[in-house]
């Protein structure tokens, strides 16, 4: 049986739905597998498998899912420590750092995840990369859109001998994505790796301008790989 790629989602976040019981607080991921988990998690509650979960949104785009669900929700404000997270990601390196953001949401998913005992990445294992950033695909920076060139260039500029080039992302109608923030992402396309990804972190946030980066480094606290042969489940 060849199974797809949906398929492959799904298998992972059903298993880290396994891992959720009832009276837990909840940070709920965004995106295609995400999503998976975020629906199941509606259906145990449906069924009463699974009672009191409070949810918390990484997106507006979950939160208006869970509430089509009925899953309760709160915020990071009345809930600043959370249980457990499930979220998907863009690519996943062997130490279980990940890239994020390429749905946009990279902020919120950060401050949640940050908040997180345990933090469940489900991803099929075409995300799986041996250095962040390398696959040629976008390195998302999220940037205050006041003079976003500026911040752009700047950004090129300190990743060059990488080869990067900076574009702003569009919405696909020829206007500036926006994101739940307000503001705009920068991907970073890089031709050869970002380097030290510490330094690479740093040297982003000090730049004004950056709201934040896709890198999640030394975050997730497992790691759920659905592939043609199976399940892996990788821990810290
Ligand atoms: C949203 O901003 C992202 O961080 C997603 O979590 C990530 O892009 C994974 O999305 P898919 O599950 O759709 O690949």
């Amino acid at each position: 049986v060849i199974l797809t790629q949906d398929e492959l989602k799904k298998i992972a976040a059903y298993k880290a739905v396994e891992f959720v019981e009832s009276g837990m607080v909840l940070g709920l991921g965004t995106g295609s597998t995400a999503k998976h988990a975020v629906d199941r998690i509606g259906d145990l509650l449906r069924l009463g498998k699974l009672k009191n979960i409070v949810g918390i949104p990484t997106s507006k785009k979950t939160q208006e899912q869970a509430v089509s669900l009925g899953i309760p929700l709160s915020d990071l404000d009345s809930h600043p420590s959370i249980d457990l997270a499930i979220d998907g990601a863009d690519e996943v390196d062997p130490y279980l750092n990940l890239v994020k953001g390429r749905g946009g949401s990279l902020l919120r998913e950060k401050m949640v995840e940050g908040a997180c005992k345990k933090f469940v990445c489900i991803v099929d294992e075409s995300k799986l990369v041996n250095h962040l950033g390398g696959s040629g695909l976008a390195m998302p920076v999220e940037v205050v859109p006041f003079c976003w060139k500026f911040t752009a260039r700047k950004l090129q500029n300190m990743f060059e001998s990488s080869g990067c080039v900076a574009k702003l992302r569009n919405d696909g109608k020829g206007e500036a994505f926006v994101s739940d923030n307000g503001n705009y992402i920068v991907d970073l396309y890089l031709k050869k790796s970002i380097g030290d990804l510490v330094v690479a972190s740093d040297g982003i946030l000090r730049i004004a301008g950056v709201v934040e980066h896709g890198m999640f480094l030394d975050m997730a606290t497992t790691v759920i790989v659905a592939g043609e042969l199976g399940i892996t489940i990788n821990n810290k």
